[in-house]
């Protein structure tokens, strides 16, 4: 699984040797042409503050304010324009028009002034018939006709543009073909004309946004994510991040923060160097997030190797909220060369774990607290897959180390989430990937929980030990010392572990499929899970069917 991989640098390449081998992993691919995008772009958008209420003078004072407050150099540097920046029509040669009202000097111009300042530009267009403020889009008219993805790509490469964002409204769905299907041609043709354009862009695609049905999704949305990445180098999942409202600027952002990390959290194994699951934009900072919020959202975006766009009024970002986006080590967290999209370990009501392996080998575990109120926390290292190891431990917000032997502890204000940089000190073993395992509609795989002996059933996450599956040695899935096997019938049960015996060695697939080696079965969900009442129905194994929700799993890392 490991061959198809482009080995794009030396960094990449030693990160993956490293990782340590466990349940066999479908690894991240880069498929495009010039290696694009190998950390998470970094940058700002109008549209979560601005929306369409945008002109060159709004552009350019936030890209000014990106080089006066010291983030352009710290890597924000992608200035896109987003929706509304056109003309309701093109010129008689199918050329996109800019507004002049809000564009006087045109796009040409603002790509050079940008590029002048040392950052790049970014635009926004739309592969269906309209954006999704009806401005001329680059897809086929509704009904079906010729598109404009080549000719488009060619006028934005000729105004120096360097990333595109690619909106999915108003696509149009040909007779005989499905949605997903549609889409799948439009990103294609898209991404064709940007390579034939000659110019390197950067595609933020956002076909998987057009599929999303609840945090966990549903079959169509997984199958756009398993391609996505062969068009874009970062892609839009789902919901968009709340845009301010500048008649409530008080109103609270802070569930739709968690409501994107929620979906974008299961997605790890889509992500890698040259693609990135992309959550939407980071608000820290700006009106409706407390100073706690704002830090949390940088926390859990650069544990997931978000895109780190910011979209607000630079100039008027807060203090704390400019040094939370300015912390030159979540910068590096998020950056990481390695590329690899942090796990959630455990969760429940109050805390969530997180851990990232990292490049150089240092292994970053973040706790959010969901609650309202400042909670203690403990967390020990073999919780978080460390064996008898000492590590030194960076806490990233207050930049203090302190050697820790037992457990990670700390106090976490409501709303925040700690962040630190764990290096592993001499002897320590490589880390265990060690946490819980999620499937359908984001609930837990559950060892205890049972109606039969060695049962393994789907529960609400809780972080308990009944959750805190081990992944390896030998591709073995193992709770409590015992291995996750293939029994009688399809049935999956707790197994004394016996090596080398078959219907013990589990390979996760790309697209989330957990697969016993000898059957070639994928594990499968329950179609209810356990409540309360309801006695629960075990996980077994069945046929692998195409993006199966009930057959998709995120695993530790
Ligand atoms: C949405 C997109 C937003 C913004 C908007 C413009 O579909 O998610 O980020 O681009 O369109 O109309």
């Amino acid at each position: 699984m490991r061959a198809s991989l482009p080995c794009l640098t030396a960094a990449a390449l030693l990160a993956f040797c490293l990782a340590p081998t466990t349940v066999a992993t479908a690894e991240p691919y880069a498929t495009s042409d010039a290696p694009l995008a190998l950390t998470p772009p970094m940058g700002w958008n109008n549209w979560a503050h601005y929306m369409c209420d945008i002109d060159e003078a709004k552009v350019v004072a936030n890209a000014d304010a990106l080089v006066s407050s010291g983030l352009a150099a710290k890597g924000y540097d992608t200035v896109t324009v987003d929706d509304c920046w056109m003309a309701k029509s093109r010129d008689p040669e199918g050329n996109l028009v800019v507004d002049a009202q809000k564009f006087p000097h045109g796009m040409a111009w603002l790509g050079a002034y940008l590029h002048a300042k040392g950052l790049k530009f970014g635009i926004y267009e739309d592969a269906g018939s309209l954006t999704c403020e009806r401005y001329p889009g680059s897809g086929s008219p509704e009904g079906g006709g010729p598109d404009h993805y080549a000719q488009d790509a060619r006028q934005f490469a000729s105004w120096q543009v360097d990333y595109v964002k690619m909106d999915g409204c108003n696509l149009w769905v040909p007779p005989g073909k499905t949605k997903e299907q549609a889409y799948r041609d439009a990103y294609g043709a898209v991404s064709e004309g940007l390579r034939a354009s000659g110019r390197d862009m950067v595609l933020s695609a956002s076909a998987p946004a057009y599929f999303q049905q609840g945090e966990w999704g549903g079959s169509d949305w997984h199958k756009v994510l398993g391609w996505v990445g062969e068009t874009g180098q970062l892609w839009r999942e789902g919901k968009d991040i709340k845009v301010y409202n500048p008649a409530a600027p008080a109103t609270s952002r802070w569930s739709s923060v968690l409501g994107n990390y929620g979906y974008n959290r299961w997605l790890g194994r889509y992500a890698g160097p040259g693609n990135w699951n992309d959550p939407d934009f980071l608000i820290a900072g700006a009106p409706g997030l407390t100073e706690a919020e704002s830090r949390s959202q940088v926390g859990l975006w650069a544990m997931m190797a978000a895109p780190f766009i910011l979209s607000s009024d630079v100039a008027r970002l807060t203090p704390a909220g400019l040094a939370a986006l300015g912390n030159t080590d979540l910068i590096a967290l998020d950056q990481d060369p390695m590329g690899r999209q942090g796990a959630v370990l455990s969760a429940n009501a109050t805390f969530e774990v997180l851990a990232r392996p990292l490049a150089n080998g240092d292994r970053a575990v973040a706790v959010l607290n969901r609650s309202g109120s400042a909670r203690d926390i403990s967390v020990p290292l073999t919780d978080i897959g460390l064996y008898s190891c000492t590590v030194d431990a960076k806490d990233l917000w207050t930049g203090r180390s302190t050697e820790v032997s037992t457990s990670l502890t700390g106090k976490v204000a409501a709303h925040d989430t700690a962040v630190f940089r764990l290096t592993p000190r001499e002897g320590c073993g490589a880390p265990v990937p060690t946490g819980q395992i999620t499937g359908n509609g984001a609930r837990c795989a559950d060892g205890v929980n049972t109606t039969g002996v060695g049962a393994v059933v789907l529960a609400p996450c809780t972080a308990a030990a009944d959750q805190r599956w081990v992944l390896g040695p030998r591709e073995s899935v193992r709770l409590s010392g015992k291995c996750l096997s293939a029994g009688e019938g399809g049935a999956v049960e707790l197994a004394a572990c016996a090596p080398g015996e078959p219907g013990q060695r589990w390979t996760h697939r790309r697209d989330g499929a957990l697969v016993e080696d000898v059957s070639g079965l994928c594990l499968t969900a329950p179609a209810t899970a356990a409540t309360p009442d309801a006695p629960a129905e075990r996980l077994r194994l069945s046929d692998c069917g195409d993006h199966r929700v009930d057959q998709a799993w995120s695993l530790p890392v």
